[in-house]
Parts: C-alpha cells; structure tokens; sequence
C-alpha cells in the first residue's frame, strides 16, 4: 500500500526526507511479498503483442481514441486551417489541415469533432523541426483548458453538436482543478489519469459526474514527457516501471477522456497493438552538430565504468539492464515515486479490476527507473520531474540552479551544455508577482520540483565530464 503522496501534502516540505525515509521502510516491509524497491532491481519483461507500425502511424493520426471535442463546425470557425510547418503526412479529411496535436473524428452521435491527441504531448518542435515521440516540454499546463473551449458554444445552432461540445467541456471541467502545474513545460498527465478513473465505473466504464473514489490532491506532481524511442527498450511503461503486462492497452488508458463503454474501450485496443508497435519503432533524431570523436571515445570508457551499470551499453553489442533504482539511491525527487496520482493505491485497484487490468497492470515502486540515454541530447530538460535545464548541470550537481528559466523557444538549444539555455535567478515563484513571469521560474523549492539527487556525475574530473557529455551526443 503506498499513502505517501497524501501524507506528504500534510506535512511541510522540509520533512519530505524523513517520510521518504518511512516510505524506504514500507517499502521493505513489502518486500518480502512483492519485492519493493530496497534494491536495485531489474524490470522483467513481458510478452507484447504483435503489431503493423505502419498501421500503427495511421491509427495515431487519424483514428478518434479521445471520443469527444469541439464540434467540426465551432473548430472551422475559432481555429481553422494549421500552417504548413505543423502538418503531418498520412492524414485524412479533415485532418490533413490540421496541426499534428489535434485530430478530427465522427463520435458515436454523428458529430464530426477535433481533438487532442497522443502528440499534443507526444511531439515537439526541435530547431524548427517536428519530432513525433520528443516529449513536448513547452506546453502551457497552468491555465484552465475549460474556460477557452466553452466559448465555441457561440458558433453553434444545431442541439447535437451543442451536446457534444458541452460533454467535452464538463469533461474537461471536472479533470481542470486537479491538473494545473506551477510551471510551463511539465505535465500533469498522471493526475489527468486518476481523475478519470474516479469518475468512472471500473465494470461498465459509465461516466458518474459525481466522483466515486476520491479524487486527487489538486497540487500535480510535475512530470517531463519521455520519449517514445526508449519503449524499444524498457520492459515496463513509466518512471516507477508502474506499466506492467499488455503495454497497448496501457496506452489505450490514455485516450479515455470520453470514452463510456468497455464495448468502445475495446474496439479502440483492436488497433493499438498496431499503435504500441509504431511507438517502438521510433528511433531518436541523430545529433546535428559536430562531434569530437576523439573525446567522445575517451567519454565512452568513463561511461562504460561509471554509468553502463544503470544506463546499459550502446553501439554493436546493445545491452541495457532494466533497472529500477530505490530512492534511497538515486536521491532524485520522492513526490512521484511515493504513489502520487493515478500511482496511489486505489486508483491502481480500480485499474487492475478494469477492462485494463485484463491484459495488463500497475504496480509502481518506490524508486525510478534508469532509462536508456539513445537520443538524450535531444530530450531536455532532465530528470523525471524536468528540475534540470541541461546534461551539464546533470552531471554536476553544484551546478544546477535553484530558480531558473528559460525562452521556450526550441531553437534557443545550447549544444556546449547538450540542454537548454537557461537563466539562473536569484529568487523563486513566491517572489513574483506578475503571473505572466512567474509560470516561466522553474522553483525547485516547490513539492515534487527538487532538483535533488543523482550526484553519480560529481566525482568526475572535469575532463572526464567533459568526455562523457561528448560521448552522450553520439547516442
Ligand atoms: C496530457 C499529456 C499526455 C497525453 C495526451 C498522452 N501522454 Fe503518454 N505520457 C505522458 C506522460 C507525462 C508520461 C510519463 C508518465 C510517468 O512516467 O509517470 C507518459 C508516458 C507514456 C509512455 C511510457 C514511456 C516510458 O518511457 O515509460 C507511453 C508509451 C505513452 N505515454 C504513450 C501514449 C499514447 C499512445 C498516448 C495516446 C493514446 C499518450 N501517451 C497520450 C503524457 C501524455
Ligand atoms: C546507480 C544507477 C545510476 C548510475 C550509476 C547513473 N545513473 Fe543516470 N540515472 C539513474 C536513474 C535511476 C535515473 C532517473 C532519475 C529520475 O528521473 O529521477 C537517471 C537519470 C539520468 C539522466 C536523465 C535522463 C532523463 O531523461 O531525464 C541522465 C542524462 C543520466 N542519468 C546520465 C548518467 C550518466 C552520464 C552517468 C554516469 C556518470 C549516470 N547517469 C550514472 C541511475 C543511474
């Protein structure tokens, strides 16, 4: 059982190390029936289904897994047509105009409506180019997503679609209140997740404006958005390693904004064998700037001695270990691994008793995950929580800012430090009033931003550290 995330909220900051502690020895206490995170252990793999990529592509672009938006007819009027620079190949009707976050569908009712998709998340701009499966760590999470699409109501005359778009919008209502973050660029996707299940019969998937479980503390866990390229590699799906089992039908529980019937639940799994299949075929972007590989083959034998027992080996005889590492060892920020949102435990009850639990399961640990580092220079900021601008400052850890910020622009990339440039400021959030500033301070003093932790780069020569980020951008 983890209770951590709701006893931490009711305790000042300051003591988080010393729940941490009791949370270790829970988790030990566990140990002996389900094996917690007191060591080091290794994630064991699971049978995935087989699946088309290509279909898979197709599916993720164009299919309607959200099952609900804004009414075609409001959408062409408010937003319209997406600049070319936004678009995707392989898109249909409608969709083919519309920017790649966004997708248009017919729901159940007849309604053709757009909605998010897996890429508003999933994808991101990098020096003016899309990357589809680069965690988007921009996106603007700390306003209400409720109150801008209401107003689509104005363009509407016909009741069906004005239905449709009032499920969309009390959709979005319910979930706004528990999502919002301190900061632009984390994401509060798990919290999104356990409202959800709240509000939702875990037998018939029926929706129940009146919550049925408790929902989570409003204040979101912040978390940075993976790429997808690393599903190639890891055994179980998230930070805590908490996705275990069938990860398509894992990822179909991240399209159940709108979704109210297991029969509609299933015939959107019939195609995300094919999804999961296009997410593992993903391969990161090549790094775009020179390479010292007279550095970066020195940096390789520092890694192979300092990090390939978490982070693995890279090149011709591939080896990467699949390790969960306790908090106690990694240090890294505890919020998340001490069962925030949907990780906490009767959310992942009521997931396990669900249509999802069929083929697979949550079970989170008190720890995080060492993931494969392909394709890292591209994914900035670092961390599970995103507390650290640049590889640098990863490996460095006296380095890394308390209060920092940054332009947001994805061409404002800094390959000297493999992260973003970055502004260190002499206070945090608390400190500024104007709202407008002080979504863009990432304050590490707040709950579940620490920048704590993962010090396994301090011990290194500066010429050592210098080696290893070289070798790190040929990966
Ligand atoms: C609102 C943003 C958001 C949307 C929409 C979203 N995701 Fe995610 N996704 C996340 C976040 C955040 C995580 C990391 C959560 C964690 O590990 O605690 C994640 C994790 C994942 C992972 C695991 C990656 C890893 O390294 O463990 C996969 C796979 C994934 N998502 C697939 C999907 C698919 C497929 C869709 C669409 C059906 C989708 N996601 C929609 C935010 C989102
Ligand atoms: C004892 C195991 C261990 C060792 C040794 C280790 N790491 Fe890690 N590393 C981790 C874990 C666990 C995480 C995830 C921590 C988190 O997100 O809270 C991580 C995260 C990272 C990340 C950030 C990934 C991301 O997307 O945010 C980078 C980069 C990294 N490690 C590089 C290195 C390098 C370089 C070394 C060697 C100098 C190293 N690590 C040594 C366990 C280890």
């Amino acid at each position: 059982m983890k209770v951590g995330y709701f006893a931490l909220l009711a305790i000042p900051f300051a003591a988080i190390a010393a729940n941490c502690a009791s949370n270790a020895t829970m988790a030990q206490n566990d140990a002996g029936i389900d094996g917690g995170a007191e060591h080091p252990m290794s994630i064991a793999s699971s049978a995935q289904r087989s699946g088309d990529p290509a279909k898979g592509y197709d599916a993720l672009v164009n299919e309607g897994y959200v099952g609900c938006g804004m009414p075609w007819t409001a959408w062409s009027k408010v937003i319209g047509a997406a600049p070319e620079s936004q678009r995707l190949s392989g898109r249909r009707g409608h969709s083919e105009q519309l920017a790649y976050n966004v997708t248009a569908f017919k729901t159940p009712s007849g309604v053709e409506v757009v909605s998010p998709n897996c890429l508003s998340c999933h994808a991101a701009m990098l020096q003016d180019k899309l990357v589809v499966g680069l965690g988007n760590s921009s996106q603007d999470y700390t306003s209400d997503p409720a109150a801008n699409a209401s107003l689509a109501m104005f363009f509407l005359t016909d009741q069906v679609e004005k239905d449709e778009l009032n499920k969309f919008v009390s959709r979005l209502q319910a979930v706004a209140p528990y999502t919002k973050t301190e900061t632009i660029g984390v994401n509060p996707a798990d919290n999104v997740a356990a409202v959800l299940f709240a509000h939702r019969d875990r037998k018939t998937f029926a929706w129940s404006d009146t919550p049925l479980l408790a929902l989570p503390p409003k204040v979101v866990v912040p978390v940075d958005v993976p790429p997808w390229w690393r599903m190639s590699k890891k055994n179980a799906m998230f930070y805590t390693a908490a996705g275990r089992g069938d990860h398509a039908r894992i990822m179909t529980a991240a399209s159940t904004l709108c979704v109210d019937s297991v029969e509609i639940a299933k015939s959107i799994d019939a195609y995300f064998g094919d999804v999961r299949a296009y997410v593992a075929s993903i391969k990161p972007p090549k790094y775009p700037f020179a390479v010292d590989e007279t550095l970066a083959a020195k940096g390789q034998r520092v890694f192979g001695n300092q990090c390939s027992r978490c982070h693995g080996t890279y090149g011709e005889a591939a080896f990467y270990p699949n390790l969960l590492l306790p908090l106690a060892d990694v240090g890294t920020d505890p919020a998340l691994a001490s069962g925030a949102a949907q990780f906490a435990g009767e959310y992942v009850t009521w997931f396990n008793e669900s249509f999802f639990g069929e083929t697979s399961n949550l079970k989170s640990e008190t720890g995080y995950y060492a993931p494969p580092l392909d394709g890292i220079w591209a994914t900035a900021p670092f961390l599970h929580n995103g507390s650290v601008p640049s590889i640098a400052a990863l490996l460095e850890s006296k380095t890394r800012p308390t209060y920092w910020t940054r332009s947001f622009d994805s061409n404002d990339y800094n390959p000297s430090i493999l992260g973003w440039n970055f502004t260190a400021l002499e206070s945090g959030q608390d400190a500024e009033q104007d709202p407008a500033k002080r979504i863009r301070i990432y304050d590490t003093t707040k709950l579940g931003y620490a920048a704590t932790g993962h010090t396994f780069g301090d011990a290194l020569s500066a010429e050592e550290r210098s080696a290893v980020i070289e070798y790190l951008k040929t990966l």
